[in-house]
């Protein structure tokens, strides 16, 4: 693979996250001039005979799937050794990131919509095997969606021996039947839902103990968890969906939805507040004129990529401009943290963003004059490498350490230039995506720049430029 990692069809926008296996990418997928979400899997698993057979062949059947809470696949192939999978773009962010802020209302209502998804899936005949919060995603309507159907197989696919570290996935969330390596069906996916249901209600996992193989013994042999006292009305759900004993878990997802129904029926305040947002939501769906189901749009945002000059080359080579990003970085950081991109805000967001607590305890490790001196060779890095480490990955670039060195020295002189350069940055590019047409790019290098510099005069005419070109 060369320096810089391309897909014949697409043009790479920007790099947006990071898992184990692989990494995601913003792209163009030219033919349809269409925005997707680019994950490209990684070397060490494109290398593996067996999960290229999978990948192709799960990738393609999952492909056929299509139900309003599943992600849409657009597209799956190799070019040149590269392995990717393209699919809807899914701007609001995981679960993961937000599981921290969600009143119980929204937690049922995100697992209603996953228990639907999956009974449809299961009806058809598949299985997902790695649902957890990292695979449950928002589309900027609010709505949840369950991510990456087919590529668990497929990467389940490759021996453990053969593949290092974290390949084998978390046990977090592991069905009894999988931590057995026996055979699984459908309700194995509904006790992984368990566990997230159990963790966004409980604050906590399942299971915890110092080894991954503890944990996935856990899920074979320890009860299944209680929730705290004052949600103790909501552990049917858990005790049916994690029972030891697949016969005596919930046939499947449509029986989970019924058993919630019932639940919520006998507690109509949480039942007006679930149908409330239910409503709101389509309303705004409704606003944005487009159809609901799992083809439509990510939002109220015309995704449009229209103009093809300047700023494309610009946003293009604003990608990560290696595979190998960490290593060619200018300094790698001291703990290493779970790479997660935080999102934009939805258009009228129902649930507020976590921020990553990982990166947060990264940062707060760091001494005043690491902040300033790291934020300092991360910004003169970026200015010359197309923004990269500006403001990506989370604890770990120019903008997060100079917002924490001005959090410890609000007066601190280093800390606000910084700040004010990294703006002035995204002001540019900003300024070249909107003069091309390319909107979406434009929101976000506002959004970026703005977390840097809130009350930056330029950046605020470019976002009321922004919405008169959208509106017009
Ligand atoms: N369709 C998408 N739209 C927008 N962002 C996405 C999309 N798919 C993935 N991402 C982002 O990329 C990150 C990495 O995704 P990936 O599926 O590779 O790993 P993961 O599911 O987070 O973890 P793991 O590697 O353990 O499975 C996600 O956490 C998410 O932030
Ligand atoms: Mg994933």
């Amino acid at each position: 693979m060369t320096d810089s990692v391309q897909v014949s069809g697409y043009k790479l926008v920007q790099k947006i996250g990071e898992g184990g296996m692989a990494t995601v990418y913003l792209a163009v997928q030219e033919s349809l001039d269409r925005e997707v979400a680019l994950k490209i899997m990684s070397p060490a698993l494109a290398a593996n005979e067996t999960f290229r057979d999978q990948f192709l062949k799960e990738g393609r059947i999952a492909a056929k799937l299509t139900h309003p809470h599943l992600m849409t696949v657009h597209d799956i192939g190799s070019d040149n050794g590269v392995y990717y999978l393209a699919s809807e773009y899914l701007p609001a962010g995981t679960l993961r990131d937000r599981m921290q802020r969600l009143n119980t209302a929204e937690v049922l209502e995100i697992v209603r919509d996953v228990a639907s998804g999956l009974s449809y899936a299961h009806e058809m005949g598949f299985v997902h095997r790695d649902v957890k919060p990292g695979n449950i995603m928002f589309r900027s309507n609010g709505s949840a969606v369950l991510a990456d159907f087919g590529i668990a197989k497929a990467i389940k696919s490759v021996s453990a021996a053969t593949m290092a570290g974290n390949a084998i996935g978390t046990p977090d969330y592991m069905s009894p039947e999988q931590a057995q390596a026996t055979p699984v069906d459908g309700r194995s996916d509904l006790y992984s839902l368990g566990a997230v249901l159990f963790e966004c209600l409980a604050g906590r996992k399942p299971y915890q103990a110092s080894d991954a193989y503890a944990v996935a013994l856990m899920h074979v042999t320890e009860p299944v968890p209680k929730l705290p006292e004052k949600l103790a009305w909501l552990q049917p759900l858990i005790d049916g969906l994690m029972a030891k004993r697949v016969d005596d878990r919930f046939a499947n997802g449509d029986a989970f939805v019924a058993a919630l129904d019932r639940l919520l029926a006998a507690n109509p305040q949480l039942d007006a507040v679930l149908r409330e947002s239910r409503s709101a939501r389509r309303r705004a769906v409704a606003a944005a004129g487009t159809v609901s189901g799992a083809v439509a749009p990510t939002g109220s945002r015309k995704w449009i990529f229209a103009g093809v000059g300047i700023a494309v080359v610009l946003v293009a080579s604003l990608a990560w401009k290696t595979w190998h990003g960490k290593t060619t970085g200018p300094i790698e950081s001291a703990t290493p943290i779970a790479p997660t991109e935080t999102a934009p805000d939805s258009p009228s967001p129902p649930l507020v963003m976590a921020e990553n607590a990982a990166a947060d305890a990264n940062l707060a490790k760091m001494d005043l004059p690491t902040l300033l001196s790291r934020g300092d060779e991360y910004l003169a890095y970026g200015e010359k490498n197309y923004g990269e480490k500006l403001d990506f990955p989370p604890g770990d670039n120019a903008t997060d350490l100079f917002l924490e060195a001005r959090k410890r020295d609000p007066e601190n002189g280093r800390a606000a230039k910084g700040l004010e350069q990294i703006a002035a940055f995204f002001v540019n590019a900003a300024n070249s995506a909107l003069k091309n047409g390319l909107y979406t790019a434009t929101d976000e290098f506002i959004k970026k720049g703005l977390r840097a510099d809130p009350k930056n005069a330029a950046l605020l005419k470019l976002k009321s430029q922004l919405a008169k070109a959208e509106a017009g």
